[in-house]
C-alpha cells in the first residue's frame, strides 16, 4: 500500500510572484499537477497535497478531475515552518497506516513515472526505512548535498546554505523525492529540530534518525530539476521541449527547425506530419498524418485531419477535416468545425461555424455563429452580422449557395440551397432555394455627364 504526499504549501519566494510557486505553468500543466500526474502509475491508495500559502488557489487548480484517478486529501500547513514540518501535518491523517509514503516536493515537475516505480521497487526490495532519490549535478548550487557511506547509505543531507566550502564540493544532491516506511517515519518525525540557517524543520534531517536510508541515483539528472525561480522554470521548459521533440521525431514527425517550435507534451502527432518553423502546438491538439503545419502557426486544443495545410494562421478549440487548406492569415476559433477539402483563406475569421465539405471561404471574411452546407462559396469580403448589440444570432447557408463579394448577412438568417447573393448586398430576409437575392441600390448612369470647369 502506497500513499503519496506532495509538499505544496510554500509561497516560493524566489519566484517573486503572488501565485503559489506550484501553480506556475510548465507547458500546459501546473508544476503540482505534473508531480501528481507522474505518481499515478503507482496507483496510490491515498493522495495528500500539503497546502498553505493561498491554499484555496491550489485546491481549486487541482479540483479539475481530468488527469488523476482518486480523490485528493488536502492537508493545511497554516505556517510554513519547513519541509519536515509539512510532513508532520500528515501524522493525524495517517495514524495507523502501515504502508509506504512517497513524499515529493511540489516543484519537481519533470519526474518520469518510471523513476518513481524504480524508487519504490528498490525501497521495497531493500526493506529500507527510507529511500531517497539523488542525482549528480554539474551545477548543484541551491540543492541539499547528500553524503553516503561506502554502502550507499545516506548519513547526512546538508542544505547548500548550511554547507562548508568542502561539503559544497559534493555534487550529489537530494532531489526532494523520498519513499518512507511510514511507521518508522511517524515515530521520529516529532524529533526534528530547527537548528539551521533558515530556522526551519527540515525533512532531510530524518536521515539522522532512520536506518537504513538508501540513495538511488537518477540516470538523467535533468528530470529532478527543482523549480525555485523563473530562470529554472524556463530551463525546465527547454528540457521538456527537447524530450517531446525527440520523441516525435523518433516516431516519424518532421520538425524542420525544432528550435523554433514549441510543442506541449499533451499534443498528439501522427507519422508524416510536417511542422514548419515558428509553429506552436498547445493543449489537447491532435494532428493526423500528412498534414503540414506552418510556418508561423499556433494551434491550440484542436483536431486537425489528414493532409491538411495550415499556413500563418491561428486555430483554437476547433476541428479541421482532411485535405482542407487554411491560411495564410486565418483565425479559426470557438468550436468551429471545418469539413474536408475546404479552402479557408486569406484574412478570414471563423467563430463557432460548421462548414460543410468542399466549401470555400477564401478571402477577407468574418463568419460567426453559422452553419454552412457543402460546396458553398463565400465571396470575398462577406460578413455575417451576428451581433445586434445584445445577442448573437445564427446564419444558415444551404449547399452550393454563393455569396457575392462584400455581402452582409444580417442574422438571424436562413439562406437555402443553390442560392446566389448578388455582390454588395445587405441581406436581412431569408432566401428560399434556387433564388437570386439582390439587396442594393440600382446603379444610375447618366450619359454625357461630365464636370465642366470654368476655364
Ligand atoms: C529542498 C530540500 C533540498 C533539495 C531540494 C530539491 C529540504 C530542507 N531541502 O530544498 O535538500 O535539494 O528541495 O528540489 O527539504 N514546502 C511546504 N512547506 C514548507 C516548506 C516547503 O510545503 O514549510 C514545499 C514547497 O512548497 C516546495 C517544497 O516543499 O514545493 C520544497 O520547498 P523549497 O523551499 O523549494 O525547498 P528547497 O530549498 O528547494
Ligand atoms: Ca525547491
Amino acid at each position: 500500500m502506497v500513499a503519496i504526499a506532495i509538499l505544496a504549501a510554500g509561497r516560493g519566494t524566489r519566484m517573486k510572484s503572488d501565485l503559489p510557486k506550484v501553480l506556475h505553468q510548465l507547458g500546459s500543466r501546473t508544476l503540482v499537477q505534473r508531480v501528481l500526474d507522474s505518481c499515478q502509475i503507482l496507483q496510490p491508495s491515498r493522495q495528500f497535497v500539503i497546502v498553505g500559502y493561498r491554499s484555496e488557489l491550489v485546491q481549486q487548480a487541482l479540483a479539475n478531475p481530468e488527469s488523476f484517478s482518486g480523490a485528493i486529501e488536502f492537508v493545511e500547513q497554516t505556517e510554513q515552518l519547513g519541509t519536515g514540518h509539512a510532513v508532520q501535518q500528515l501524522l493525524p491523517h495517517l495514524a495507523g497506516f502501515s504502508g509506504d509514503v512517497l513524499v515529493l516536493n511540489g516543484d519537481v515537475p519533470l519526474l518520469r513515472p518510471q523513476t518513481l516505480e524504480q524508487l519504490m521497487q528498490i525501497h521495497q526490495e531493500r526493506r529500507s526505512a527510507a529511500t531517497i532519490l539523488t542525482a549528480h549535478l554539474p551545477n548543484p548550487k541551491g540543492y541539499g548535498r547528500v553524503f553516503c557511506d561506502s554502502q550507499n547509505q545516506v548519513k547526512q543531507i546538508v542544505e547548500d546554505r548550511d554547507c562548508t566550502d568542502a561539503q559544497r564540493q559534493n555534487h550529489r544532491i537530494n532531489a526532494g523525492v523520498y519513499c518512507f516506511h511510514w511507521p518508522a517515519l511517524a515515530k521520529i518525525l516529532p524529533n526534528l529540530q530547527a537548528n539551521n540557517d533558515q530556522q526551519e524543520y527540515y525533512l532531510t534531517d530524518v536521515v539522522y534518525h532512520l536506518d537504513p536510508v538508501v540513495a538511488m541515483d537518477v540516470e538523467d539528472y535533468r528530470e529532478i530539476s527543482g523549480i525555485n525561480n523563473r530562470k529554472q522554470l524556463a530551463a525546465a521548459y527547454q528540457v521538456l521541449q527537447e524530450w517531446v521533440k525527440d520523441d516525435w521525431m523518433a516516431t516519424g514527425v518532421t520538425l524542420i527547425d525544432p528550435d523554433s517550435n514549441t510543442i506541449d507534451d499533451t499534443v498528439q502527432l501522427e507519422p508524416d506530419v510536417v511542422i514548419e518553423p515558428q509553429t506552436h502546438l498547445r493543449g489537447k491538439t491532435i494532428i493526423q498524418s500528412g498534414s503540414r503545419i506552418g510556418p508561423g502557426t499556433l494551434i491550440e486544443d484542436s483536431q486537425i485531419g489528414k493532409n491538411v495545410t495550415i499556413l500563418y494562421s491561428v486555430v483554437s478549440e476547433s476541428a479541421v477535416a482532411d485535405q482542407t487548406r487554411v491560411g495564410p492569415y486565418a483565425h479559426v476559433r470557438g468550436q468551429t468545425n471545418v469539413g474536408s477539402a475546404c479552402r479557408i483563406g486569406n484574412f478570414v475569421e471563423l467563430k463557432k461555424v460548421q462548414v460543410g465539405d468542399l466549401t470555400n471561404i477564401a478571402h477577407l471574411s468574418y463568419i460567426g455563429d453559422a452553419t454552412l452546407g457543402e460546396k458553398v462559396n463565400i465571396g470575398a469580403g462577406t460578413i455575417t452580422a451576428n451581433y445586434d448589440g445584445v445577442q448573437k444570432h445564427h446564419t444558415t447557408i444551404g449547399d452550393r449557395s454563393k455569396t457575392g463579394s462584400n455581402s452582409v448577412l444580417v442574422a438571424p438568417l436562413t439562406i437555402g440551397e443553390d442560392v446566389t447573393i448578388a455582390a454588395g448586398s445587405t441581406i436581412t430576409e431569408d432566401v428560399a432555394d434556387d433564388c437570386l437575392a439582390i439587396a442594393r441600390e440600382r446603379q444610375v448612369t447618366k450619359p454625357g455627364w461630365r464636370l465642366k470647369f470654368n476655364s
